[in-house]
């Protein structure tokens, strides 16, 4: 699985998943882009990477019509990407009749729209390189399966599901992969955010953590999952959606 002058574009890279995914891509030899809002928060993952070469774009990704120059930014200065992972996202968790379309459009517009508008440029010729491309997002357990409270997220979340299949199967041909893979719930600050929502310890263990026969996922358990996509090991998959999730899809 070695990844020596692959170009893996890393959205989220300065927090939880992304960020481990970046280190752990890093390893094997990859030449990591993270993206993120915070550049104090990228600059520090940059310098816990393996190798050289790596490099931060701070840039919120809510600004969707502002995407497409971003990428043609990072492609001119440093040429065609091997890899697009979409790790950023964000939570929502309230009833669903409680829902705004504010908060419907901002919270697609982050986790969904963003990949899209990501994905569109990805497969322009000159910005992918032409043997052999991956792109992977990062959806979730509640894409699949129902969760009380969870409604738009789990939404946008299946929403990344069929855009991954439909993508795969539009450009096999062109040679770029595209894989979703659903975790259960992993220790990261968006985790530790949405503790915050339950009243106590006892509630928050029973209603998630001893959900999880394995117990709660880390970051580096998703982040070994994106490198076998998009290493060796991942030439013949596409259009999958990988369940890692500590047995919660079967336990619940
Ligand atoms: N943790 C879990 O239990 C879990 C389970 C299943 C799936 N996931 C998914 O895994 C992905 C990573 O989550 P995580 O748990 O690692 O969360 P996290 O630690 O909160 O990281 C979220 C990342 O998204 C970035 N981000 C947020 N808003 C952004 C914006 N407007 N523009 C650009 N970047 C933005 C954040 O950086 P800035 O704030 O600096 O912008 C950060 O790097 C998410 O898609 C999440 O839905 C998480």
């Amino acid at each position: 699985m070695k990844l020596e002058g692959k170009r893996i574009l890393i959205t989220g890279g300065s927090s939880g998943i992304g960020a481990a995914t970046a280190v752990e891509v890093s390893k094997l030899g990859a030449s990591c882009i993270l993206v993120a809002r915070d550049e104090s928060k990228l600059e520090k993952i940059r310098e816990t990477l393996h190798g050289e070469g790596h490099q931060i774009y701070p840039f919120d990704l809510l600004k969707l019509k502002e995407i497409s120059a971003l990428i043609e930014r990072i492609t001119s200065e440093s040429g065609p990407l091997y890899g697009l992972i979409h790790c950023a996202g964000m939570d929502n968790t309230q009833p669903f009749r409680t829902i705004t379309i504010e908060e419907l459009d901002l919270l697609m517009d982050l986790n969904f729209k963003s990949f899209w508008c990501l994905a569109q440029e990805f497969v322009k010729k000159k910005n992918h390189e032409k043997e052999d491309s991956r792109v992977i997002a990062i959806g979730s357990v509640a894409a699949l399966s129902g969760i009380a409270g969870n409604s738009l997220y789990a939404a946008s979340k299946g929403a990344l599901v069929s855009l991954t299949k439909s993508l795969a199967a539009e450009y096999a041909a062109k040679n770029i992969r595209f894989n979703c893979i659903c975790p259960g719930y992993v220790q990261t600050p968006m985790l530790e955010r949405a503790k915050r929502l339950y009243p106590d310890e006892s509630s928050f263990e029973n209603g998630i953590v001893k959900k999880h026969p394995l117990g709660l996922g880390l970051p580096e358990d998703v982040a070994k999952a994106v490198a076998f996509f998009v290493g060796e090991g991942g030439r013949w998959a596409t259009g999958s959606t990988l369940v890692i999730d500590g047995g919660y899809s079967y336990a619940k």
